[in-house]
């Protein structure tokens, strides 16, 4: 049986809500925007929000079209905000052409938004593969099957190379086309939903030299 789809239009527009959980405190910023950052993540990890570090990738194409997709933040240090991802993907390739790349957390309960514009680098063979090793042994096996982001004509194809790797441990090994990227921030962006929309929003800018960063208050 054949189902027509009738597009009617939908308004959201009744869907509003106040922000109240808390303030921004400016004066008390720190220095430096990772300090911070990892402060918000913690945050979020503390309150039991699920995938508290999941956080929106964007990347641009040789045409300079935008897409986005979700990855998991795996670490986050002085440096900047490692993941990790196949090296053939579509975000991989975008990023071989053009390095620049934004991300953007949402942690709803705490009405909070992080975004972040940047470099990204790949990490060394090394660090992808002691992270890969820590990986649980059927995620592993995924990352070796699937080519991530090429056309495939059904799941079996995946599915039957997977008792292979099963049965010969010894070969679930970090393929050379795996592993993770750094993203060095340029700029880091932390928004506080606020009553009647009257948002706090806060704006470190890397300025001159690695550790001076510029604040600046924007209008909500
Ligand atoms: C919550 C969430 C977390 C994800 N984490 C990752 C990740 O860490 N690495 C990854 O390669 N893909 C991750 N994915 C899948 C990506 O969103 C995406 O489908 C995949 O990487 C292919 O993207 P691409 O074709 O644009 O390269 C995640 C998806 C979701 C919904």
């Amino acid at each position: 049986m054949t189902r027509v789809f009738c597009f009617c239009t939908m308004s959201y527009q009744h869907l509003r809500k106040d922000y109240k959980k808390s303030a921004f405190s400016f004066e008390e910023a720190p220095e430096q925007p990772l300090e911070l950052f990892r402060i918000w993540l913690d945050d979020a990890i503390e309150a039991g929000l699920p995938d508290a570090n999941a956080m929106c990738l964007s990347t641009v194409d040789q045409h300079n079209r935008p897409s986005s997709r979700y990855v998991l933040l795996k670490e986050l240090n002085s440096e900047g905000i490692i993941f990790f991802t196949n090296y053939n993907s579509i975000k991989a390739r975008d990023i071989e052409i053009n390095p620049q790349v934004a991300l953007c957390f949402y942690w709803m309960a705490l009405e909070r938004q992080l975004r972040v514009e940047g470099v990204a680098s790949k990490i060394s063979r090394q660090e992808s593969v002691l992270y890969f090793d820590s990986r649980p042994f059927e995620s592993r096996i995924s990352a070796i099957v699937s080519p991530q982001s090429q056309v495939i004509p059904n799941k079996k194809i995946l599915e039957e190379k997977i008792p292979y790797y099963q049965s010969n441990p010894a070969e679930v090994q970090c393929p050379e086309h795996w592993g993770g990227y750094l993203i060095r921030p340029s700029m880091i962006e932390f928004w506080q939903g606020r009553g009647s929309r009257l948002h706090d929003r806060l704006r470190y800018a890397r300025v001159r030299s690695d550790i001076v960063w510029k604040r600046d208050i924007l209008a909500p």
